[in-house]
């Protein structure tokens, strides 16, 4: 078999099918998972993972970026997760095992590109979980101060932030500003915090010893719920979505009485530029409605459930998501909402005054985030069982604990995995990284509906994406948005970005050009996708997904891209090292040969 057959060899849907039908055991320990979510709980399991830092926190730098115009960058990125909500919907009501888009990737694109899908959902559940546990901690140490019991500093945040802070308040310091006036300066409260937190930290020889205790702790306690059991994980997590919801209503409600609509103006400050800025952390606020999809074995009845549970969560998170941006900008001017508790300040002293709300939300908000956690450390252990099964990994992560019924091995190292780095990272390079690695598994989502249709157009599917021909349309969208770029470039931000490459001060020529890679890819893709829909009659929802997705990507900058390829190229590494080697398709295959 030549090594590109090998490569993209797809694992069949009938196979994946007749698989689940058979009941996908432990080889060793003859255990499956157990059967316990119904359509409300896996609603509800959707907005545990969707509700989280995302609103709660970053939202707060993109709302300080793009101004009120936020909301329309709410409704945007909505709109792109909603056409990738419905292909996930389209899977999992066609392929009802715990892989998810690496699963999904398997039936579509075959081994190599499914391996990186599975690899790049790492960034997604295990990455992005590091993010929220940061988050939480936040809040967490917030409220605590609030009751008196302050938790120090260099205990509660990461190295970098207080290096970063003392080299920042340094700085000023060293140009005569006193600390107190510095402490006043926009968005330099939390930098003199992480500057004290540098000076006061015990040390280690001569290294400040600066780490965050409590995100530790709550991934270790989480991880702990994960282990023993589905029935509790989703008894835990319901209660607490019912509250968190509730508070987020109470939020709009009570926040609509003190709104100045001239807070509204001006609605885009900094222009579409400044809206785009927001990007990583508006999407980051949406993921998690996919992965419900994780728990397809442990669905009473997964292939009608599941894309319910998708769809409902989606939409109710969407509908909250848009009347809280309204609600926050409405409340403050957005000048003010550079703080990393953007929903419990507005009601804060500077805000509307309300020091019981303010509290109030800062309780729900450690309870939000820890739903978020919750939810990302029941997915990626599951994930991981899939590509053990499939041989991608090695078989001690497919093990299902014979009493708890849950991936034992696969959750403890993800526990590992986030609690370790929670200690020490910085969350906004945490988010972004999320960001576009969850963008790019929708994207290949979508481009997997898009094949099957084609491969496997009979496959027994429970809910399909809606086909609207994209013959005519995508490719008249596109030449229509050629022609405004070429036009009007300076009327369109993206166009003006990526047809002027100046370089910033002290950047080559090549460093500036280099940022227009993404976008150049971006647009050549789109040609060439337009041009099948021509040729093809592709499904239209499945495309607009794919671009919209892959158009969110290219705003992500080039220095996330590099790293995400550079995360991409370790994968690859790994799977050369050991998947191609081990995975269960070529042992079939060799053990054909020699049968
Ligand atoms: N959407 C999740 C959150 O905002 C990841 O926390």
């Amino acid at each position: 078999m030549s090594l590109f057959v090998r490569l993209f060899r797809t694992k069949s849907v009938a196979r994946i099918q007749a698989d689940a039908a058979s009941g996908l055991s432990d080889h060793e320990t003859g255990s499956t998972l157990a059967k316990e979510l119904t359509t409300f709980d896996l609603t509800a399991l959707g907005i545990a993972a969707v509700i989280g830092a995302g609103i709660f926190s970053t939202v707060g730098n993109a709302a300080y970026n793009g101004g009120p115009a936020v909301s329309l960058l709410f409704i945007f990125t909505a709109v792109a997760c909603g056409f990738a909500a419905l292909c996930y919907a389209e899977f999992a009501s066609m392929i009802p095992v715990a892989g998810s888009a690496y699963t999904y990737a398997y039936a579509s694109f075959g081994e190599l590109v499914a391996w990186i899908i599975g690899w790049d959902l790492i960034l997604e559940y295990a990455i992005g979980n590091i993010a929220v546990a940061i988050s939480w901690s936040e809040y967490f140490s917030n409220l605590l101060a609030g009751w008196g019991y302050p938790i120090p500093s260099y205990f509660r945040m990461d190295f970098l932030t207080a290096r970063r802070g003392f080299a920042a308040v340094n700085e000023l310091l060293g140009q005569g500003q006193s600390l107190e006036v510095i402490r006043g300066m926009d968005g330099m409260a939390s930098q003199v915090t992480a500057y004290e937190a540098w000076l006061n930290a015990p040390r280690l020889g001569e290294l400040p010893i600066v780490c965050n205790l409590p995100a530790l702790a709550i991934v270790t306690l989480i991880t702990a719920l994960v282990y023993v059991g589905i029935r509790e994980s989703k008894q835990v997590s319901n209660a607490m979505v019912v509250f968190k919801v509730a508070v987020v209503v109470f939020v709009i409600v009570v926040g609509a009485f003190y709104i100045k609509p001239e807070n509204w103006t001006p609605f885009a400050p900094n222009g579409l530029a400044g809206v785009l800025n927001g990007v990583a952390a508006v999407f980051f606020a949406y993921i998690g409605f996919d992965a419900i999809s994780t728990t397809a074995e442990e669905c009473r009845n997964a292939q009608r459930d599941l894309p319910r549970g998708i769809i409902y969560s989606l939409l109710i998170c969407t509908l909250l998501y848009v009347l809280v941006s309204l609600v926050l900008t409405g409340m403050v001017p957005y000048t003010k909402l550079q703080v990393a508790d953007p929903m419990a300040f507005v009601f804060g002293r500077e805000g509307a005054n309300l020091l019981i709300v303010e509290r109030i939300v800062a309780i729900s908000a450690v309870v939000a985030t820890t739903t978020v956690l919750l939810v990302f450390q029941i997915g990626q252990p599951r994930i991981w069982m899939a590509m053990a099964r499939d041989g991608l990994l090695p078989k001690v992560f497919a093990r299902v604990h014979p009493r708890f019924k849950t991936p034992g091995f696969a959750t403890i190292v993800t526990g590992f995995l986030v609690a370790i780095p929670s200690l020490f990272m910085n969350l906004t390079e945490v988010t972004d990284l999320t960001s576009i690695g969850t963008l790019f598994a929708f994207v290949l989502v979508c481009g997997g509906v898009l094949i099957l249709e084609q491969t496997a157009p009979s496959a027994e599917r429970k809910f399909r994406v809606p086909y609207i021909n994209a013959k005519y349309i995508v490719p008249a969208g596109v030449l229509a948005a050629g022609l405004v770029f070429a036009l009007y470039p300076p009327a369109t931000a993206v166009a003006r970005d990526f047809l002027t490459v100046t370089p910033a001060a002290g950047e080559s020529w090549l460093g500036a050009v280099s940022h227009k890679v993404p976008f150049l890819v971006f647009a050549v893709g789109t040609l060439a996708l337009a041009g099948l829909c021509f040729l093809k009659n592709l499904s239209l929802i499945p495309v607009l997904g794919l671009l919209l997705c892959g158009y969110l990507m290219t705003e992500l900058g080039i220095v996330n891209w590099l790293r995400f390829l550079g995360w991409l190229a370790v994968g690859l590494v790994i799977y050369f090292g050991y998947g191609f080697r081990h995975s269960r398709l070529e042992m079939e295959a060799g053990e054909q040969v020699s049968g």
